[in-house]
């Protein structure tokens, strides 16, 4: 099996690259959907695979927050942007944490980093072990059956006076699990640069996704795309799970 290599060389320009998604928009909505769900009585969230802390950004002044990500690049760009925050390295199938959280969240597709259902379904244990009663889970399911498109090729780009980045990455289902091999061009200040990002996700059914949860023991409140609109099968927009324990 190939390694993965999540953005290693490329996660200084994460951010950049990832610009246009609303951080924000989705920040206001874990407050709201805290508000509505949340029935235990602290505010301590941890943010899993919480990459540069783009939602850390916004919620940092209305929780106590931990952030785990797997990747030191990710990390050592999350702790220069937000210093007051607590950053540490782990992986979301084998946490190892002391304290127990009101919300843990899962940001921007990233349970699709489980390849297996056996996999996932020791990630949402570990997320609901992590919980106090009546806590929340959120996380939202950008990858999943219902919207995959096969060999559909993907163009990414960031175009500043002196930046310009291109990813091209095509999509290919192997038994459920989507070896991405994401191809980067960058130019910057002149000099041109190449590398492949390797990532390895599993893409599940919606419908299997909601039982894995209620399985491991969460209610489950499915919404559209972070907004307060329930999430409907037919609609072809992203659930955004938020599991009450
Ligand atoms: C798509 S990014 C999302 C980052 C962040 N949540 C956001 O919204 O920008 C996926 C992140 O998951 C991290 N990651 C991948 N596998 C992981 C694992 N097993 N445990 C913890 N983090 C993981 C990567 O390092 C990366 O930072």
């Amino acid at each position: 099996m190939v390694k993965q290599q999540l953005y290693k060389k490329y996660a200084k320009y994460y951010d950049k690259i990832h610009d246009k998604f609303d951080q924000k928009k989705e920040s206001e909505f874990i407050n709201w959907a805290v508000d509505k769900h949340k029935l235990s009585e602290g505010n301590y969230l941890l943010d899993v695979a919480c990459g540069t802390g783009r939602h850390i950004e916004f919620l940092k002044d209305y929780y106590k927050i931990l952030g785990v990500d797997i990747n030191p690049e990710m990390l050592k760009i999350a702790r220069l942007k937000i210093p007051e925050v607590k950053f540490m390295k782990g992986d979301m199938k084998k946490l190892n944490i002391e304290e127990k959280f009101d919300v843990v969240i899962c940001m921007f597709s990233a349970v699709n980093y489980n390849t297996t259902f056996e996999e996932l379904k020791t990630t949402f244990e570990n997320f609901y072990n992590y919980l106090k009663n009546g806590g929340i889970l959120i996380f939202d399911l950008g990858l999943n059956i219902e919207n995959w498109i096969e060999g559909l090729i993907s163009v990414d780009t960031v175009v500043d006076e002196n930046l310009k980045i291109a990813i091209i990455c095509q999509s290919h289902l192997d038994n459920g699990v989507f070896n991405a091999d994401f191809v980067f061009l960058i130019k910057e200040n002149g000099k041109l640069d190449f590398d492949i990002d390797q990532h390895e996700l599993g893409v599940f059914g919606i419908e299997n996704v909601i039982e894995l949860m209620e399985d491991v023991g969460f209610k489950n409140f499915i919404y559209a795309e972070f907004t307060s609109e329930t999430w409907d099968a037919r609609s072809g927009d992203r659930p955004v799970f938020v599991g009450v324990k």
